[in-house]
């Protein structure tokens, strides 16, 4: 989990029906290895208790200033000075309200006051509300001081009505997290591109050449860069995978497409890192009708390569590139020629045949060779960890690069 790994969340949670969602949060952040400290305001101990939070996160929660000040050493504020990031979810009117106007009427919106950390505001309310000038007015005047905002979404309430009110879903309030906590991260002001999913190489308009990539090492590549403050832009083939927060998605379908939104993006980047397994052939002309099978015993198709786009890309020689090379035999053998032939920075070398490896999977076991000739095999670990491993590597090549 790399930039959630021992920070201190403090997560107030206000009076809403949302705040049974607080305790989702608080578990994931959890078992993400943060230390989560629960404050509530007394309305939000109306709708869940104290206890269902400390039994999650293991830690007391507050929902009295007085509480508070029992149990830690330095009175109420402890808990805003220690804090990494606060986190307010759900947010009411009323909490906008406070923090907005500076009033320190409850702990929540004390410790608002009181930190120094970011802040990061997740609204839940009737739609007709948020849209209110008043709390609209507030919004604005906490993103003016630098507080984040996270959704509220649009959807059905639990008043039945649908509109814009309902509370971020928890992982997208997650990528919200480690996008705010990575701000000011190694890769802050680089622009990180990253190539996703298999590529679609249409026959006719129902049938197409795919394999089976599931865009999973791509978008953890893209979360990671996010995560430590980058730019991140995930050009994708198609997926089943949701939008990550704060990556900027461009949705591709054929090696064609890829490679001229490669292109455009990589004009201004730092570094482009190719995960995608890109279709080697396509059919060698787009049959405008769907192929019937009557009168037919056998169906020749005829394929013609497709662009190879890392090794064509004529960017910025300052661009760092990384390329991964899927293979089922002589790993290393062919990831060395790939190496060269690709002109490279860094190839990740991904056995597609190992247990737990490769396609679909949520974890990888790569082995990274760079031009030097230094090869370090990676154990089996979450797609996400890799991303974080190869990333290690592109900060230390873009500072090393000359432009
Ligand atoms: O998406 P997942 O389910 O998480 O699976 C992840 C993965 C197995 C797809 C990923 O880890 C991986 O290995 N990606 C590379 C797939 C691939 O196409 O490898 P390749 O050895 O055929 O290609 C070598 C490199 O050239 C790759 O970086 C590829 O993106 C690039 N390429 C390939 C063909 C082409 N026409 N243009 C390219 O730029």
């Amino acid at each position: 989990m790399y930039n959630l790994t021992g920070r201190n969340i403090v997560l107030g949670v206000t009076g809403s029906i949302a705040a049974y969602k607080a305790a989702d949060l608080a578990s994931k952040l959890t078992q993400a290895e943060c230390s989560v400290d629960v404050i509530m305001t007394p309305e939000a101990a109306k709708f869940i208790a104290p206890l269902t939070f400390s039994s999650v996160t293991g830690r007391p929660a507050y929902a009295s200033m007085w509480d508070a000040a029992s149990a830690v050493t330095e009175a109420h504020v402890a808990l805003s000075r220690r804090a990494d990031l606060l986190v307010i979810a759900p947010a009411t009117a009323t909490t906008l309200a406070r923090f907005a106007a500076g009033s320190a009427e409850d702990l929540v919106s004390l410790t608002a006051l009181a930190t120094r950390a970011p802040i990061l505001i997740c609204p839940a309310m009737d739609p007709n509300m948020f849209e209110h000038p008043a709390v609209q007015a507030n919004v604005e005047t906490l993103k003016a001081r630098g507080v984040y905002f996270v959704g509220p979404d649009e959807g059905r309430l639990a008043s039945g009505q649908m509109g814009v009110g309902r509370l971020s879903e928890v992982e997208t309030v997650m990528g919200a997290i480690r996008f705010v906590l990575g701000r000011g991260g190694d890769l802050a002001a680089k622009k990180i591109v990253v190539t996703a999913g298999g590529t679609r190489e249409q026959i006719d308009p129902v049938r197409y050449v795919g394999n089976y990539s599931s865009g999973k090492m791509g978008f953890a590549v893209a979360a990671a860069a996010r995560d430590r403050g980058a730019d991140s832009v995930l050009i994708t083939a198609p997926t089943e995978l949701a939008d990550p927060y704060a990556v900027d998605v461009i949705r591709v379908k054929s090696a064609m497409e890829m490679r001229d939104a490669v292109a455009e993006q990589c004009a201004r980047a730092d570094a482009l890192v190719m995960t995608a397994a890109v279709a080697d052939y396509q059919p060698a002309e787009a049959i405008g009708e769907k192929i019937k099978r009557e009168g037919r015993d056998s169906l020749t198709i005829s394929l013609v390569r497709t662009p190879d786009i890392l090794k064509d890309l004529s960017a910025d020689e300052g661009l760092i590139k990384v390329g991964f090379a899927a293979e089922s035999n002589d790993l290393l053998e062919n990831a060395r020629k790939k190496l060269k032939s690709k002109g490279v920075d860094l190839i990740v070398a991904n056995d597609i045949t190992a247990e737990g490896s490769g396609f679909g999977a949520d974890t990888n076991q790569v082995t990274l060779l760079d031009k030097s000739g230094a090869e370090e095999e990676l154990p089996l670990i979450g797609k996400y960890e890799v991303a974080s491993r190869i990333l290690d590597r592109v900060v230390s090549l873009i500072e090393t690069r000359q432009r």
